[in-house]
């Protein structure tokens, strides 16, 4: 097992980082330069295992792909060019590799295997194959719960209007990816407006996207074209040191070229909200995705209560929120988040068990925690629980920590963030 310690001498946070690249538009950038004929350059690509895993299905598939650190080319025939795939195609941890590629394959003339690792494959799929199946696609189910391993037969789709149940960008995403290759107009409803990457990367590629009043429409049959993708810092990578930056008192951190799509920074208004000071400096030039700089500094926290339009913006940051919320004066109370217990693990228990160790106060609920704060935290044993945001929160909480914190199955971090280690000793 692969166990690591951090310990925390105390003292502010100081200096700068660039961290690595965005690992939902990494994906669409591999995915949609495999669908479109030519050759799609990427630069500032993630290269973590879940991007990675990206990479080699659509290697598989009939793209050429060459890597040289975060600088990715991405020479595909295009989706008629594709070839079916004997072995099944792995996604790994990714859920995002897996949701997104079955709404690309199944309006494809190939027919492949999509499977995944033990967490993924316990992870439910049945909110995309059911809207996909309705638009005619074809899936063998093998286990017949829902979840990977799932054949999928690629056939012409039909449109539909589909209105979203749940909030979530990976089931918008493969129902639009789905409706590339369909008749007619496939049109998605949300309720409330999840990561819009997808839709932003297609106009990138040449496709036109409707985007009004809560619906997202694309019309079938555009032939997307290679384009230049410029992949931003992963603010749910930043989010870490940003939170890191906010609890210990004298802190200032700036992070360099970090994604700033509104629908990502929810972070950004509750760290405000707890009083840290952020200052926001965006790049004007910035094309397609929104980003630029940002300077997190510690202020005395106060608890927030977190719920509603909020949550998608901010739901894989949840983790180290409820770590910041044990240092913050008050009850911080995190609701409408019942899709944390769908996650890489169940985020809800796993936090509130792991947090637990250190000795928050901190009740899982249905659909978030209740955590009262400010709790002095001890040195512990922590586990990952095999969820790359579990183990950076865990090393997080050594900074609030009187004693070392150990991680056990660190590995699993390089799922979205290599390299954490190093970054978080450079500010210490
Ligand atoms: C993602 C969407 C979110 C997020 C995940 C990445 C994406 O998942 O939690 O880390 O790239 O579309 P859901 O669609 O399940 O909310």
């Amino acid at each position: 097992m692969d166990i690591h310690e951090v310990s925390f001498h105390g003292g502010p946070l100081k200096g700068e980082l660039r961290v690595p690249g965005d690992k939902s538009i990494s994906h669409r950038a591999v995915m949609l330069g495999g669908m479109a004929e030519g050759t799609t350059t990427i630069s500032g690509f993630l290269a973590g295992e879940d991007c990675l895993s990206t990479i080699s299905i659509f290697s598989r598939l009939g793209a050429v792909i060459e890597r040289e650190g975060t600088d990715v080319t991405v020479k595909s025939p295009g989706m008629a060019g594709w070839k079916s795939s004997s072995l099944p195609l792995d996604a790994g941890n990714s859920g995002t590799t897996a949701r997104l590629l079955l709404g690309i394959l199944a309006g494809s003339s190939v027919t492949a295997t999509v499977t995944g690792d033990r967490y993924l494959c316990k992870r439910p799929m049945r909110r995309v194959t059911d809207p996909l199946a309705a638009m005619g696609a074809a899936f063998d189910y093998e286990g017949g719960g829902g979840t990977l391993p799932l054949t999928v037969e690629g056939r012409q789709l039909q449109g539909i209007q589909y209105e979203m149940p749940v909030a979530s960008a990976q089931v918008k995403s493969a129902i639009l990816l789905a409706g590339v290759s369909a008749a007619g107009t496939t049109t998605v409803k949300e309720k409330t407006v999840s990561r819009d990457h997808t839709e932003r990367m297609l106009e990138q590629f040449g496709a036109a996207v409707i985007a009004e009043d809560g619906n997202v429409a694309i019309e079938g049959g555009q032939r997307l074209t290679a384009a230049s993708v410029k992949v931003p810092g992963d603010i749910s990578s930043a989010a870490f040191f940003m939170c890191a930056a906010a609890m210990v008192p004298g802190s200032s951190v700036t992070f360099r070229g970090v994604g700033l799509n509104p629908t990502r920074t929810g972070i950004v208004d509750v760290l405000i909200g707890m009083g840290a000071d952020v200052v926001q400096n965006p790049d004007p030039d910035a094309a397609g995705e929104p980003y630029g700089d940002i300077t997190v500094s510690a202020g005395g926290l106060k608890a927030v209560e977190i719920g509603g339009d909020l949550i998608p913006r901010l739901i894989d940051e949840l983790p180290v929120i409820a770590l910041l919320a044990t240092q913050a004066e008050g009850t911080t109370v995190i609701r409408d988040a019942g899709e944390l217990r769908v996650k890489e693990t169940d985020r809800i228990e796993a936090v509130c068990t792991e947090l637990r160790k250190l000795g928050a106060d901190i009740e899982p609920t249905p659909d978030g925690m209740i955590i009262k704060g400010p709790a002095k935290l001890k040195g512990a044993v922590l586990s990952s629980n095999g969820d790359h945001r579990l183990g950076m929160m865990a090393a997080i909480a050594a900074l609030a920590a009187d004693g070392p914190v150990s991680i056990e199955d660190a590995g699993c971090i390089d799922v979205s963030y290599p390299g954490f280690f190093d970054d978080l000793q450079s500010l210490m």
